[in-house]
């Protein structure tokens, strides 16, 4: 069984859809081929993957509570495919949103379920996950925690000639654990829809977050935004600044 993960984030790094798209993975199994969509130029490549596919997952930002264009075009393009073609395909979708509930992301799984139905495909569900942004950023702390956790093992072993820093593995397990929890709600949902890609059944609209409350996710998230704007392009995005007039 041939399975297609379709990364639709037009991002060129460190996206949030390379994240679940990653994870999604890890739980189908069989023969699986990652493909990147973001310009027209990608279309016919990611087609022809598609011929002998028997399932495609797209992951995917929520853009403006629907789909980012650039998809838009690409499923214009693939219905006529499949129509043309006579594909049976299975579609899923792992989408991802910026604010904290995953529910934001139902207009978004609509339109997947009315482009299957037009295409004549199976529309086979999707997760909708909050606080994608957040999530992304879990990831990038695990890799900091792993590297810390080396630094403490070459210092310890060159000052001590211990090579287990008992402090260091436990701060180590700590972090570990809680960037887990962050993620369980999206592990188990992806883990559950895994199971569903793999059998090519219809897995539901589920919906998750970021396991943290609500209160805490807007105090880190309006710090973490702050300082993304100054750095790119002053503080509010130059919201405040004054406008030149154009004549346009
Ligand atoms: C143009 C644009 C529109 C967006 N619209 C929404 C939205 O309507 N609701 C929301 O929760 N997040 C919205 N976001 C945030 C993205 O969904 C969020 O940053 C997501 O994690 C990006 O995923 P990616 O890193 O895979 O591209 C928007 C972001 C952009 C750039």
């Amino acid at each position: 069984m041939k399975t297609v993960f379709i990364n639709c984030s037009p991002k060129k790094r460190f996206c949030a859809s390379a994240y679940f798209l990653f994870l999604q993975r890890l739980f189908v199994s069989g023969q699986k081929v990652s493909e990147k969509l973001r310009t027209p130029g990608d279309h016919a490549r990611i087609l022809e993957q598609l011929r002998d596919a028997q399932a495609v997952v797209f992951c995917l930002p929520l853009y403006v509570d629907g789909l980012p264009s650039h998809v838009l075009r690409f499923l214009e393009e693939m219905e006529l495919f499949c129509r043309k073609n006579n594909l049976k395909l299975s579609v899923y979708c792992v989408a991802n949103n910026g604010f904290i509930e995953g529910r934001q992301n139902e207009p978004l799984m609509q339109i997947f379920e009315h482009f299957c139905t037009r295409a004549g495909l199976s529309w086979g569900g999707g997760v909708g996950i909050g606080g994608g942004v957040m999530l992304n950023v879990t990831r990038i702390l695990f890799i900091v925690d792993i590297a810390l956790l080396v630094l403490n093992t070459v210092l310890s072993a060159v000052n001590t000639g211990s090579f287990f820093p008992r402090d260091a593995w436990i701060s180590f397990g700590r972090n570990a654990l809680l960037l887990l929890y962050f993620n369980l709600g999206v592990l188990f949902y992806l883990a559950r829809m895994g199971g569903h890609i793999r059998k090519g059944t219809f897995s539901g609209k589920k919906y998750t977050r970021i396991l943290i409350p609500s209160f805490v996710f807007i105090l880190f998230a309006d710090i973490f935004f702050v300082i993304i704007s100054i750095f790119e392009g002053g503080i509010f995005r130059g919201w405040l600044s004054r406008k030149e007039y154009t004549g346009e």
